[in-house]
């Protein structure tokens, strides 16, 4: 049958893939791991197979392995936040640990927090759930807890639904980079306990710091379980690997275990991840890419001021992305569709915004193609800046 299905409205449009890149173009669009820096797993592998099968290729515990969840509980502790295995629930990536926070708490109709912009997946994977969303703008600072503050007095006072989720990613924010303050996520918890509602701290960056001081973690501020810790090795391992994990009140995380569509999510992949951790090579890892990353994000900064400096861009002090600015009424999606053509691969921002939609902006990511590449594909932005100026 070629035609006449009939589709779920969010899936009436087949966009392209982010996996699906055009031949030849330098990839700069999507937050893919960079090759060169693949963590050799042969050994973990090799253990995980031969030494326990019945434990790794049978049917995992809901909860995830158990020696993985106190590895976690032992990694995140380092960052202040303090918690024993029943509180940790491993997934297949921190996008099913939103995705399960979701389809506990949310009803269809039910409104969500999220920055204005904010990680474009995270939008689509809520919005699978028919919620709508109430969007708070973004300074230095992170997300504008005194604007949140206001809009929720005023739907408290006209007897709106109130939020019952706020998804944040407060260190090296996708798209924008930006670090979230002390003081503001200290505000973010009081608002949640005034407020009833949950923060999902969606944290895949933190531990990319190429400078500067660590700020502590939403969730080490949380003394009444408003919080949930979304967790993964994704960026700082592996994304193959399709481990992540959410931390919270027990009762919390075992309801989202019942929601597991996978039974034990990948128990494989949890062992070596458990033996990574252990061995500390996940640590040694990270240090590695760290300097690697930071060698990215100053060439792709360089090659802006060099090759198209009309775009405003911060350089962020971690993570994978980089947002650039363009002059007010910039087409930034007919700017990527040119930059296509002058072979380089960037997103428009416009996916970024849940209910407006700005577009003037660009995210790109500098963690998968190496400097020379990345300088490389900036030139050939550049490029399509200056046709697209000379269009305009
Ligand atoms: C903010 C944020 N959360 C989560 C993810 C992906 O998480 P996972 O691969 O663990 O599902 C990404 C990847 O780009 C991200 O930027």
């Amino acid at each position: 049958m070629t035609t006449g299905y009939r589709y779920a409205r969010r899936a009436e449009v087949l966009g392209e893939s982010v996996y699906d890149h055009a031949p030849g173009a330098i990839v700069l669009s999507s937050g893919l791991a960079y090759p060169p820096f693949l963590p050799d797993v042969v050994r973990e592998a090799m253990e995980a197979a031969r030494d326990r099968p019945a434990e790794t290729l049978q049917y995992g515990p809901l909860m995830g392995l158990d020696d993985l969840r106190d590895e976690i509980a032992a990694f995140v502790a380092a960052d202040g936040v303090i918690c024993n295995r029943e509180n940790v629930l491993v997934v297949y990536g921190a996008k099913s640990a939103l995705d399960l926070a979701c389809r506990v708490f949310t009803e269809p109709g039910d409104c969500i927090v999220v920055t204005r912009p904010t990680y474009m997946t995270a939008l689509q994977i809520m919005r699978c759930h028919g919620v709508s969303f109430l969007d708070v703008g973004q300074d230095e600072e992170g997300l504008d807890t005194g604007e949140l503050e206001a809009r929720l007095l005023r739907l408290q006072r006209n007897g709106e639904r109130m939020p019952k989720l706020l998804f944040d990613v407060p260190d090296f924010h996708n798209p924008t980079g930006i670090t979230t303050s002390a003081a503001r996520r200290r505000r973010l918890v009081e608002l949640a306990e005034s407020h009833g509602f949950v923060i999902l701290e969606d944290d895949p960056y933190r531990r990319l710091r190429f400078e500067g001081e660590p700020v502590p973690p939403i969730k080490s501020f949380d003394r009444n379980g408003v919080v949930i810790a979304l967790g993964t090795v994704s960026k700082i391992l592996a994304p193959g690997l399709r481990v992540g994990w959410a931390i919270g009140p027990k009762e919390v995380v075992d309801r989202m275990a019942m929601q597991k569509a996978d039974g034990g999510s990948n128990p494989f992949a949890q062992r070596m991840v458990a033996e990574l951790m252990r061995s500390n090579k996940m640590a040694k890892h990270i240090g590695d890419l760290s300097v690697e990353m930071r060698g990215h994000r100053d060439a792709m900064v360089d090659a802006f001021r060099e090759f198209l400096p009309e775009a405003r861009v911060r350089a962020p002090q971690g993570g994978y992305f980089l947002w650039a600015a363009l002059p007010e009424g910039t087409d930034a999606e007919a700017l990527a569709g040119l930059a296509l053509t002058h072979g380089v691969e960037v997103s428009s921002g416009r996916l970024c915004f849940p209910n407006d939609l700005p577009g003037h902006h660009l995210r790109l990511a500098y963690s998968f193609v190496g400097v020379e590449a990345i300088r490389e594909g900036v030139r050939r932005l550049g490029d399509a800046w200056k046709e697209y100026g000379a269009r305009a």
